[in-house]
């Protein structure tokens, strides 16, 4: 399998299995924040395991933008220079955020906080389509500066004064809340964001590591004004989104068993595996422990039949990008299955709903979209095969390479170099699994 070239098409052979033992890299969410949350510290923050992808080199290059030193001893260990919690300076360019709406959101919750200078925030074409009124409306309300695009990209941030909110999230979103209780560090007062359904909790989690005054209780998380942070240490496990392919691959290819090493299992993250155990697939998790702070383990996955089932609104957050998965998954499986209540997959990097059904459709299965998620019609055997068209996203493009493995006669992938965005290696590690089954 050639490394692919931008917007290059990769095609993926049926596997007879899937065998080995593998570790995925970093975690892209925790990447992103040990980086960010980092540069506020005081002092060095060594953040190990980091997840280099395109989306977290985009949040190397927009805090060195800010004026602040990144050490790279490595592909995977970081050294961030912490310039303090208003130490970010604004650049003479706009800060480019390419594809990475963790880093968007995230970021402005900390420039709304700095104590002068305008910040200018753009990003490329998918992420200048997806919404930023979510983020500009609560920071507005806390007393920044916030100016969209007609609600979307570019985005311009002027530090201002800040004073804690009450904030209910509209939709549950991690990035939100984390932008919300990152400006709630600057902001006098007390800063308390309700979610209507749990979503992760890395930003929680890194905050009260590094010495920040969150308080967490069902539903509801609360951050103080904070004098200075520092994190010192980060240690970031494998990413289970990186691992759920791998996962899934495993399940439906016959005869596979598959090891994945150092995987978080944050159960804010790990909703796929509950979905997929009711719908009979066997995964094993030992050797847990604790990987910088979050849970974590190992997985063992053994290929399994499987039968349809449901998703519904509570299982969305903690499984938001793993959901093209399941319906792929669902493909294979006997019966029905559905995903309610899941309407903000059509704000990630492209319209998830319309891309996964789709993808599924060209590749012969009975798929179709409703306004909130999708109903799929099964068959447990192999699918035929054809091309998908990734549309520039990433899970999307892993989406295309399972199915590959796991059909009849292959499967084309337009536009495959995406997977970059969160897993450069990914085609190459999907190669080594054939040919050691070989
Ligand atoms: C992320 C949160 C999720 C997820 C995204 C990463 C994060 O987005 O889809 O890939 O790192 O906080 P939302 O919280 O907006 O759903």
């Amino acid at each position: 399998m050639p490394a692919p070239t931008a917007a290059a098409s990769l095609r993926v052979e049926p596997a007879t299995r899937i065998v080995g033992h593998v570790a995925v890299p970093g975690d892209k969410s925790i990447s992103h924040r040990a980086v960010l949350i980092g540069s506020v510290c005081d002092g060095e923050t060594r953040i190990t395991g980091f997840g280099r992808s395109a989306d977290t080199e985009a949040t190397i290059r927009a805090v060195r933008a800010c004026g602040i030193v990144v050490d790279e001893d490595g592909r995977e260990t970081l050294r961030v220079h912490g310039a303090g919690l208003r130490g970010l300076r604004p650049p003479a360019e706009p800060i480019d955020c390419a594809n990475a709406g963790t880093l968007v959101r995230l970021l402005a919750g900390l420039l709304a906080g700095q104590s002068g200078g305008t910040f200018d925030l753009r990003g490329d074409d998918s992420l200048s389509l997806r919404p930023m009124g979510r983020i500009a409306e609560p920071l507005a309300r806390m007393g920044a500066e916030v100016e969209t695009t007609d609600g979307r990209l570019p985005l311009r941030i002027r530090g201002r004064p800040l004073h804690g909110i009450e904030y209910e999230l509209p939709v549950a979103s991690a990035q939100v809340k984390s932008c919300v209780l990152l400006a709630g560090l600057y902001a006098a007062g007390e800063t308390v964001v309700r979610e209507p359904q749990p979503t992760r909790d890395h930003t929680e989690l890194m905050l009260q590591a590094a010495g920040a005054r969150v308080a967490v209780r069902p539903g509801v998380v609360s951050v103080a004004a904070a004098e200075r942070l520092a994190l010192g240490e980060v240690a970031v496990p494998g990413d289970f989104s990186s691992a759920a392919p791998l996962v899934v691959a495993a399940t439906l290819v016959p005869g596979s068993e598959l090891h994945l090493h150092g995987v978080n299992l944050n159960p804010r993250r790990t909703g796929l595996l509950a979905i997929l155990e009711r719908m009979g697939a066997k995964v094993t998790v030992y050797n847990r422990r604790s990987i910088g702070g979050e849970p974590a383990g190992d997985l063992e996955i053994r290929s399994a039949p499987l039968v349809g089932t449901t998703v519904g609104s509570r299982e969305v957050p903690v499984a938001i990008d793993e959901l093209p998965l399941f319906a792929l998954a669902a493909s294979f499986a006997r019966g029905e299955s559905r995903l309610r209540g899941a309407a903000e997959l059509r704000a990630k990097e492209s319209d998830r709903i319309e891309a996964t059904v789709d993808a599924l459709r060209a590749l012969g299965v009975r798929a179709r979209g409703t306004s909130d998620g999708f109903v799929v019609t099964g068959v447990p055997s192999r699918l035929r095969g054809g091309h998908v068209d990734s549309r520039g996203d990433h899970r999307i493009a892993m989406l295309g390479a399972v199915a590959g493995l796991a059909s009849g006669e292959g499967v084309r992938v337009d536009d495959a170099d995406c997977v970059g965005v969160s897993f450069p290696g990914f085609f190459d590690l999907v190669a080594a699994l054939r040919r050691e089954a070989a």
